[in-house]
């Protein structure tokens, strides 16, 4: 034996603790013990050479290698545990979720401008009692023309252009109004009917007109009524939507389905009646056509002319928008531009 092997031993147990603890990583601590307890540590080859030493010392020797061997495998054990520890705090940091951390802000949505206007424009005639019809997109040429008092020749049907579908009868309807006529033939009199829904006509798309709009059809079927319960409906009507203040006036027009006619306008929400540019002038603007139902459509839709009588109107439902809200393109409310529609954000 050449050197002290309680020397060696001391000198590889202080090694290997030394190593151990300074391990960052499994593998280091593998590293460690092989170095330490491997076939060629400098522990392992002075047992293979306790064979010359005299019994005594092997005695001993081999007591201090075994208690160097615990020793280095408890600390070995330790730093694994450590180690282990370390890891799994690193992994559950890394996962943890801040629940103290703000949510991520959904902007709520909120209905369309035209939808609004359509809910109050309904509202105020639920209110007086009037309840909600309902017809086809697609209709035929009687019910969008011929029952309304427009036969084929006649000149009216050019005041609306209208969309042909193809290798059909049917159009677009260009207007509610066949909603009148189909109610008065599926229900007796008395009638009272507002009908909200899409309309069509072949004009462009520019800041006044767009090919789909929408309408608002009334219609007041009685016996006994008269046009003052037009204009007192239609006051009322005006001041809800518009402001107590309000004002209707009938000017004298003309639609094939009523006689008399009327374009009905109300007092100019920009200038309140004193004249301005949005007026042209006038302190009014029109919101809609009205009149008495004519008697040619009460015959059409089997309505007894001499028993009952009755009122309606149609309005466009952007137009009213647009004059209630100061709108002053029609295409703001097509194109989905959300800086426009997040102004009606309510
Ligand atoms: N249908 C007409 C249009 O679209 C509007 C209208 C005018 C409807 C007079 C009516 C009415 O019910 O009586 O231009």
């Amino acid at each position: 034996m050449t050197a002290d092997p309680r020397g060696i031993i001391a000198e590889a147990v202080d090694a290997a603790l030394a190593a151990a603890h300074a391990a960052t990583s499994m593998a280091d601590l593998r590293d460690v013990r092989v170095a330490a307890l491997g076939r060629k540590a400098p522990m392992s080859l002075l047992k293979g050479s306790l064979r010359d030493a005299t019994p005594e010392d092997r005695a001993e020797i081999g007591r201090l290698l075994n208690e160097a061997r615990a020793r280095i495998e408890q600390a070995l054990g330790e730093c694994e545990q450590a180690l282990a520890g370390a890891e799994e705090a690193r992994a559950l940091a890394a996962d943890r979720v801040d629940v103290t951390l703000p949510g991520r802000r959904i902007p709520p949505g909120h209905p369309h401008p035209l939808a609004v206007m359509t809910e109050r424009i309904v509202d105020v005639f639920l209110g007086m009692g009037y309840r909600v019809a309902e017809g086809p997109e697609a209709e035929t040429d009687w019910y969008n023309f011929e029952s309304l008092n427009m036969p084929p020749d006649h000149p009216a049907r050019t005041m609306q252009d209208t969309l042909y579908i193809a290798g059909s009868d049917l159009v677009m309807r260009t207007h509610t109004s066949p909603v009148q006529i189909r109610t008065m033939e599926a229900q007796e009199p008395p009638i009272y009917i507002v009908v909200p829904g899409r309309t069509y006509r072949r004009d462009p798309f520019d800041a006044s007109h767009s090919p789909m709009f929408h309408q608002v059809e009334g219609l007041a079927i009685d016996r006994g009524i008269s046009l003052a319960d037009l204009k007192g409906t239609l006051a009322e009507f005006a001041r809800q939507i518009f402001g107590p203040e309000q004002r209707v006036r009938l000017r004298p027009s003309y639609f094939p389905f009523t006689e008399p006619s009327a374009e009905v306008d109300v007092l100019c929400v920009t200038c309140g009646g004193s004249g301005c540019s949005a007026c042209g002038r006038s302190g009014w603007i029109e919101i809609m056509g009205a009149g008495v139902v004519h008697p040619n459509v009460l015959k059409a839709a089997g309505c007894d002319p001499s028993i009952w009588s009755g009122f309606a109107f149609g309005m466009g439902i952007e137009r009213v928008a647009m004059r209630a809200y100061g709108v002053q393109d029609i295409r703001g409310f097509f194109e989905n531009d959300q800086r426009f529609l997040a102004g009606f954000a309510g």
